[in-house]
């Protein structure tokens, strides 16, 4: 399999990064996953888009423009042998130069980010998946308040992650203050007298390129639709909860701590909005 490293491709073998790679000591660095349906990315902008943000929110200059990382990740894509691919992209602060402290948490001067960047085959759920729904529990959300950087040190969401695979569930819906923020590595939907709501974008939760599309086609397609905060006891009441993201897509939530959610099964606005996004994705690939 060949991975990309600092310019050059290489197979994965051949990737070595220094010890004292800032992401390796400190988690200091922010990543993207890019879902290739076909070869051909999904929203590539918007991921390109949400990584000079997340850049941005650790101070790291950008080390590539945009027509840079575009013909980057499509030699990337063409590389893999697997056609439907998540494209892991990782931009750290690299290691310290001679001369500067081997350890500091203060931003090393000189240096160059490293870059780094592999393709995975994409494994989406399979229609007896979907249609069985998965079960989540809840936690409180107990990361920091910089949510919206997709930071590569993910240490509470694998704490929170794991507290679900320990439960045997899929997913951990996290709340803070009283309100739903978010899954440990997804968007959480709530759907009410068929009426979508979905938490407001903030540095609360990741918004997620998935979160956008569903609500883009939820607008397009006249489906009832409010971006507003969403109570626990909402949350709780729900006829419906979805978790989405790139990985992921649209998959219900069914069950909750143990409580089945609305009528245990799959809701039919889960199964309306994910043939739409299938739809969406087989328009994509056929441009
Ligand atoms: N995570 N929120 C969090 C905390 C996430 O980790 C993710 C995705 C999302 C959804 O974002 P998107 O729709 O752009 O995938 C929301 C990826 C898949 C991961 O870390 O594996």
């Amino acid at each position: 399999m060949s991975v990309y490293l600092n310019g050059q491709f290489m197979p994965l073998a051949e990737a070595k990064i220094p010890v004292l790679d800032r992401g390796f000591v400190f988690g200091d660095g922010v990543y993207e996953i890019v879902p290739v349906y076909s070869k051909k990315p999904f929203r590539l902008d918007a991921h390109l888009r949400r990584l000079q943000g997340s850049l941005d929110g650790i101070r790291l200059a950008n080390p590539h423009g945009t027509e840079v990382w575009r013909d980057l990740i499509l030699r990337l894509i063409e590389l893999q042998a697997f056609a439907d691919q998540s494209i892991y992209i990782q931009v750290t602060r690299g290691t310290p130069v001679e001369g500067q402290p081997l350890r500091d948490h203060a931003f090393p001067k000189g240096g160059a980010p490293t870059v780094f960047m592999f393709a995975q085959p994409l494994v989406t759920a399979t229609t007896q998946q979907k249609a069985a729904g998965v079960c989540a529990v809840t936690a409180v959300d107990n990361r920091w308040l910089r949510c919206n950087i997709k930071a590569i040190s993910l240490l509470p969401n694998i704490l929170m992650r794991q507290q679900a695979v320990d439960a045997g569930c899929a997913e951990t819906v996290m709340l803070r203050d009283g309100y739903l923020t978010e899954g440990a590595a997804s968007n959480i939907f709530a759907v009410k007298n068929g009426v979508l709501l979905a938490p407001p974008p903030s540095h609360l939760m990741l918004t997620g390129i998935t979160y956008d599309v569903v609500l883009e086609l939820a607008a397009t397609h006249g489906i009832p639709h409010q971006v507003r905060e969403i109570s626990e006891a909402e949350v709780r009441a729900a006829d419906e909860l979805w978790m989405t993201s790139s990985t992921k897509e649209i998959m219900a939530i069914v069950k909750l701590d143990g409580a089945p959610v609305g009528a245990g099964a799959p809701g039919p606005l889960a199964q309306r909005m994910d043939g739409l996004y299938q739809n969406f994705k087989q328009q994509v690939m056929r441009a």
